[in-house]
């Protein structure tokens, strides 16, 4: 059988998080770029779907969502694996994957708790792992590490597990937002991802609500001055060499890139970004520079603000696993640097695999 030589790619999709859908679609790509004529012979994919629960489901389930006879939203809890079994993937083989691509985003997908469970199996996976995967997800400790490289960042402060109900430590925060930053701010959950608990501030009586909210997401929050920028990306791949894509610049109608407007309307996104050259390559060096500092590989979104007013350019995040999606940034940026959806997708496992 010719299927002997060829890597069998255990494909991870769904997941528990906010951002299930988008992993689904982003997944149905990938599953179809893996199995276009030109990867056909290198390549075969089981797949592996876990739903909102929680729960995996054996590859036959999970397949038929990928190619669209089964909706995700009508799998019934009886048909599925369930996590309160000791052995919670107790029928879920994966004795023949040779390489793990998990496509999930957010909580327990693009933390690093999918890469500590997959590390007991002993397979490459594609992408980064346990740290990188943590620290990307997490804003205060990324900027962190932002800061000691003393790389462009805005005005900051930072919350930390504090008790929001006492009126004196409320008070405290209030004043210390309103003497350190500039209005507008954005509060934000230290751990999240598609906008979700991010409010923009205009005023201090709008501080205490903001707060409140992003603390239901994570009780470590992060307020930022908040910009009048342009939003920048440059999708990094490689492995002990990083790699830069091209740069790409999304605009949205809404008055910043809430979850809305990540999802439902139509963004625009221009590739190559209209900025001037110098600053290009300065995008392409800190992107390089904070993926090597927190041990991010394999592939990653980075984020920019382009301040209108100045041309400043400032980090904003890293992204670990990015939507992957045919409308998504980050195949499209491969795409303009030469790598189409199926070269890119067999790229990235070469790269797992050290090739
Ligand atoms: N300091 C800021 N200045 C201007 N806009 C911001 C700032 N911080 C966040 N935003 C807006 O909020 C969006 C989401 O923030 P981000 O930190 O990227 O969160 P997420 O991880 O959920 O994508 C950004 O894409 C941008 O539109
Ligand atoms: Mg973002």
């Amino acid at each position: 059988m010719i299927g002997g030589k060829k890597k069998c790619i255990g494909l991870i999709f769904g997941g528990e998080s906010n951002e299930h859908e988008v992993s689904i679609s982003s997944a149905k790509t990938v599953f179809q770029a893996f199995n276009a004529q030109i990867n056909k012979e290198r390549f075969t994919v089981e797949a592996f779907y876990i739903n909102k629960y929680g729960d995996w489901l054996d590859s036959d389930i999970s397949e038929k969502i990928l190619i669209g006879e089964i909706e995700n939203n009508k799998t019934k809890k009886q048909e599925i694996f369930n996590q309160e079994k000791i052995n919670f993937l107790e029928g879920i083989e994966f004795q023949n994957i040779d390489v793990w691509f998990p496509l999930l985003h957010g909580f327990n997908g693009e933390d690093g708790s999918i890469h500590g469970l997959l590390r007991f199996t002993k397979k490459p996976i594609v992408g980064c792992g346990i740290l990188g995967s943590a620290l990307g997800m997490d804003k205060i400790l990324m900027k962190t590490i932002f800061s000691n490289l003393k790389l462009p960042q805005v005005n900051y402060l930072v919350f930390q597990n504090e008790d929001l109900n006492d009126e004196e430590v409320k008070n405290k925060f209030i004043n210390e937002i309103s003497k350190e930053l500039n209005f507008p701010v954005f509060v934000k959950p230290s751990n999240s991802g598609s906008s979700l608990g991010i409010s923009k501030v205009r005023n201090e009586s709008e501080i205490l609500q903001a707060l409140e909210k992003a603390r239901e997401i994570d009780p470590r929050i992060l307020v930022e001055e908040g910009l009048e920028v342009r939003e920048i990306e440059c999708g990094i791949i490689g492995n002990t060499k990083l790699f830069p894509s091209v740069i790409g610049e999304v605009k949205y109608e809404s008055d910043w890139y809430d979850y809305d407007s990540k999802y439902h309307s139509n963004n625009k996104i221009t590739i190559p970004a209209k900025i001037d050259s110098k600053i290009t390559k300065e995008i392409k060096e800190i992107a390089i520079q904070s993926c090597r500092a927190l041990n991010i590989f394999g592939f990653a979104r980075v984020d920019f603000f382009l301040e209108k007013s100045s041309d400043k350019i400032f980090i904003n995040e890293i992204n670990t696993i990015p939507g992957f999606t045919k409308n998504s940034m980050f195949p499209m940026l491969w795409k303009a640097s030469g790598l189409n959806i199926e070269q890119l997708v067999a790229k990235l496992v070469d790269i797992s695999l050290g090739l």
